[in-house]
């Protein structure tokens, strides 16, 4: 089974081709971050217009580099300068499948890759299915690792989501938390923003608060009560009103002790919920998931606990379409093929078991 996927639920057009669920033969994302740096942010109309202009070249890229031509689907048209190698149209269709993202994520961008995924699959003669974003960064978690044992906590941290699952195995999730404001990047992005740093705030963060004190500034960790759910926004008002009184604090030990909480959160209940599960392993997903602290202190925290911890490269901790198609490989097997009528939404949740 190879499945061709597509990820545009945000600031990423990605395109990747993987066999049987987990061999990824290519994975193609071209960033949209220099696009979205000035505005601080991601803008979701520029955002759109973005993806429409890169959908064709960005596919094209990830059938070259897979060694497959774009069949009668793909070339010619957009930027598609000859990259698939002038192999030209066979007639045959590359792949087995289509996935794409129809949500959660932006409107506009959701709807270029699911259209152009039903358009590609249409003229290829093959299935089309619709992925969850969510579920594909939890199949990122774990695309990576031949031996799992079953059930898994899963912390997915990324700028737009801050979930604590327990996954029992591939569509088999309970959501024990989530966050009830702000995102863990998203706080990221907010203080970084405030401190001057740019965007996005996370890599930047990461990297001055290795050189800054984390015990100058005790900032508040929230919801540290038994919950399993997340707060952030207190954190990034105490940043703020720190940051006020104290002018000539240096920027790094703002960052450092800010990231200090944060990690200190994510760990602690994830760390939590191993223990209370009786969990065979401890994984991380989402752009967060590339962050230096957090990975060490998951690593420490489940070698304290005798399980193995699961920390996903880091071009699969961040959007990319290879979570993509493996997710929605494993989708099509299990639930079969999506109805082409299937729209973006999103809103979408992470499909749940009782
Ligand atoms: O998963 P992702 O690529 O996109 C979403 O679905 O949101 O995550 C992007 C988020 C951004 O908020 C970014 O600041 C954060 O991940 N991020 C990091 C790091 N790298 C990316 N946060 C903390 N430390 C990092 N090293
Ligand atoms: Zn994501």
């Amino acid at each position: 089974m190879r499945v061709l996927g597509i990820e545009t639920s945000c600031d990423e057009t990605a395109a990747a081709v993987v066999d049987d669920g987990r061999i990824v033969r290519s994975s193609v994302v071209s960033s949209q971050v220099d696009l979205h740096a000035r505005y601080g942010g991601v803008v979701p109309e520029l955002a759109g217009r973005a993806h429409v202009e890169l959908f064709t070249q960005v596919v094209a890229e990830a059938l070259a580099a897979a060694g497959l031509s774009g069949g009668d689907g793909v070339g010619g048209a957009g930027g598609d300068s000859g990259s698939s190698g002038g192999r030209g149209s066979s007639g045959r269709a590359p792949v087995d499948a289509v996935a794409a993202t129809c949500g959660p994520g932006l409107i506009g961008s959701l709807l270029v890759g699911v259209s152009g995924a039903k358009g590609l699959a249409m003229s290829w003669g093959v299935p089309f299915v619709g992925v969850n974003h969510l579920e594909g960064h939890l199949f990122a978690s774990v695309i990576e690792e031949p031996d799992l044992g079953w059930p898994l906590v899963v912390l997915l941290v990324s700028g737009g989501h801050t979930l604590l699952v327990e996954m029992r195995g591939p569509g088999d999730y309970r959501l024990l938390g989530q966050t009830i404001d702000d995102a863990a990047g998203e706080a990221y992005d907010k203080v970084a923003r405030y401190l001057g740093l740019g965007y996005p705030g996370g890599p930047v963060v990461d990297r001055i608060a290795a050189t800054g004190d984390p015990t100058a500034f005790a900032f508040p960790r929230a919801m540290m009560d038994g919950s399993y759910d997340f707060s952030f926004s207190g954190l990034k008002t105490s940043v703020v009103r720190t940051v006020e009184r104290h002018p000539d604090a240096a920027t790094e030990d703002v960052a450092a002790s800010f990231q200090e909480a944060v990690v200190d959160v994510l760990v602690a209940k994830a760390r939590r919920a191993v223990v209370e599960i009786g969990a065979k392993g401890l994984c991380i997903g989402g752009g967060v998931a590339a962050n230096s602290l957090l990975r060490q202190r998951v690593a420490e925290a489940a070698a304290g606990l005798d399980v193995p911890a699961y920390l996903p490269s880091l071009a699969m901790c961040t959007d990319n379409a290879a979570m993509v198609a493996a997710a929605g490989s494993w989708r099509l097997a299990h639930d079969g093929p999506s109805p082409l009528s299937l729209g973006a939404d999103p809103n979408l949740f992470l499909p749940l078991m009782a």
